[in-house]
């Protein structure tokens, strides 16, 4: 029978075995299923640290944490004892050419022993060129050359601090007349090559696919899905002439839709809601994450239903 014809109930037997051999915890994510997480943000320490809310987990930016001792080493401390941490890091920048500085990666090995984290997230881009850093997350263009010395990068930092890799497909603005790729491609590309997990964010799958001229839902359907270790939702801004990546919103209706299709395709997955400007309070940015549930509920509960029937 073609795809096309399936029933409801052949579609969701096929994801019962995919998601029950494959996913959710797989070995790119440290075989974790830790549910729905917000990432760990100054304005909301003192509320983390008297009132020790009930959550599932946070996502810290490594780099606000590579240093010697003080104030931010002293609340992540804290925070470990009572919550799982995932490390998510802005300075990889594995689409780069230059050797990378072992002290900083010897750095981000002594925070990774310290927070345990299961797997460490970084952005597929590029950011520094002969020793400069631009300190934003550039793309790369989507050629083969670049997808080996990509997947290159991405083992080396992986064997080096021996903790698996989710690498993220990021927000764009502009393309490469050089690029023999899609998106889609090139992040598979890479992911195969590097044997490396995705840090799927489906708001920059949104942004690009807006700025760009793309089927979202197409990119959803074409990337390895056994390969998923986590999802990242957030808000974004529409500038009328393109969208802009800035997570001080609630995430909008699309990108929820995306969300949705990705659960329909990998089944309930690690998930974090990044919310980095005009922050609200704790209860507010994590009442937005666990509407999560909403769509990992609706689908579950399609999934009971055809398999009952
Ligand atoms: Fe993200």
């Amino acid at each position: 029978m073609p795809a096309e014809q399936k029933s409801a109930g052949t579609f969701f037997m096929d994801r019962y075995f995919f998601w029950n051999d494959l996913v959710p915890p797989n070995r790119f994510n440290g075989m974790t299923d830790l549910g729905i997480g917000i990432g760990l943000r100054i304005p909301h320490y003192e509320h983390i640290l008297t009132k020790k809310p009930k959550l599932d987990w946070f996502e810290i930016i490594s780099e606000n944490y590579m240093i010697d001792g003080g104030r931010p080493l002293e609340v992540l401390d804290a925070v470990l004892a009572d919550y799982p941490v995932v490390q998510h890091g802005v300075s990889l920048y594995f689409g780069s050419t230059d050797p990378y500085d072992r002290t900083h990666l010897k750095k981000l090995k002594a925070l990774v022993n310290r927070t345990k984290t299961p797997f460490v997230t970084d952005h597929l881009c590029w950011g520094s060129t002969d020793g400069r850093f631009t300190h934003d997350l550039l793309p790369i263009p989507y050629t083969s050359k670049a997808v080996k010395n990509t997947a290159e990068r991405i083992k080396y930092v992986r064997d080096f601090i021996e903790k698996p890799i989710c690498v993220e497909n990021i927000s764009s603005y502009l393309e490469f007349n050089i690029s023999e790729l899609t998106e889609w491609q090139f992040l598979s590309e890479v992911a195969e090559q590097a044997d490396c997990g995705i840090l799927l964010d489906v708001n920059n799958v949104f942004v690009a696919a807006s700025n760009h001229g793309f089927d979202p839902f197409e990119y959803l359907d074409k990337i390895p899905h056994e390969r998923i270790g986590q999802i990242h939702i957030a808000g974004h801004t529409d500038m009328e002439t393109y969208k802009l990546d800035t997570h001080d919103h609630p995430v909008c209706d699309s990108v929820w839709s995306l969300y949705e299709r990705t659960i329909e395709l990998i089944g309930p997955t690690n998930t974090l809601l990044e919310w980095d400007d005009n922050i609200p309070s704790f209860d507010e940015v994590h009442k937005e994450a666990l509407k999560a549930n909403i769509y990992i509920r609706r689908i579950t509960d399609a999934f009971s239903k055809a398999t009952a029937s």
